[in-house]
């Protein structure tokens, strides 16, 4: 399973590629927005191009096909490792198939049905998000929609690739690789939880208490 961090903070992503699991990273306008004191939009954007070396998503803001695919151009062309992040609208729908046709690779973002994840990866995606959390928090079960995209995806050979979106917590993380997702996206504090066991920490103390006893 691929490992994404779903963040637009330097920090949280050099700390991630430092760990040596970090496959790519995806932003989107409210996470850019978090880090807009750091600098423009381009300034931030450039540095995580820069120091990721896998697909890092970059959301367009437009809502209409012809703007949608002037920004998505011009963000393509900031590196080659951008993946156009767009909603799945109608609009949406016919920017994927146009950007696929144009080689540009696209993320069909605010997924919550397994309709809309199939007709995105007809369109020619390349990634799909289903929001896992955003579901669950209206009391549907999200990882529903990734278990069936799974199945539609194998159904009919699509190659677009499943990237678990809006997790919340180790569990999401847990569910995801259990139904065999390619991508889970995760903020930097689910990353770290799911590292943490108590159980880690104290055999750690115990084993350093009882190496004190040993004479060298
Ligand atoms: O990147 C989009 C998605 O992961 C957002 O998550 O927590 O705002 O629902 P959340």
């Amino acid at each position: 399973m691929k490992i994404f961090l779903d963040t637009a903070n330097i920090d949280e992503i050099r700390k991630s590629l430092a760990l040596g699991i970090l496959d790519g990273v995806t932003t989107n306008p409210t996470l850019i927005s978090k880090e807009s004191h750091r600098g423009t939009f381009r300034e931030i954007v450039m540095q995580i191009l820069r120091e990721v070396p896998g697909p890092v998503s970059l959301e367009v803001t437009s809502l209409k096909h012809d703007e949608m695919v002037k920004e998505a151009e011009e963000l393509a062309s900031l590196g080659n490792n951008v993946v156009i992040k767009l909603p799945v609208t109608m609009e949406g729908l016919k920017v994927i198939k146009t950007l696929s046709t144009k080689g540009i690779r696209t993320n069909a973002t605010l997924v919550f049905s397994s309709n809309q994840g199939l007709l995105a990866a007809k369109a020619g995606a390349s990634y799909v998000s289903p929001f896992v959390g955003r579901l669950d928090d209206i009391g549907e079960y999200g990882m529903r929609v990734v278990e069936d995209l799974k199945t539609i995806f194998k159904n009919y050979n699509y190659s677009t690739e499943i990237i678990v979106a809006s997790v919340r917590h180790p569990i999401h993380v847990y569910e995801a690789s259990l139904i065999g997702a390619d991508i889970v996206t995760m903020p930097y504090q689910v990353l770290e939880k799911l590292l943490m066991h108590p159980k880690t920490d104290e055999g750690i103390s115990r084993f350093l208490e009882d190496w004190k006893k040993v004479r060298l």
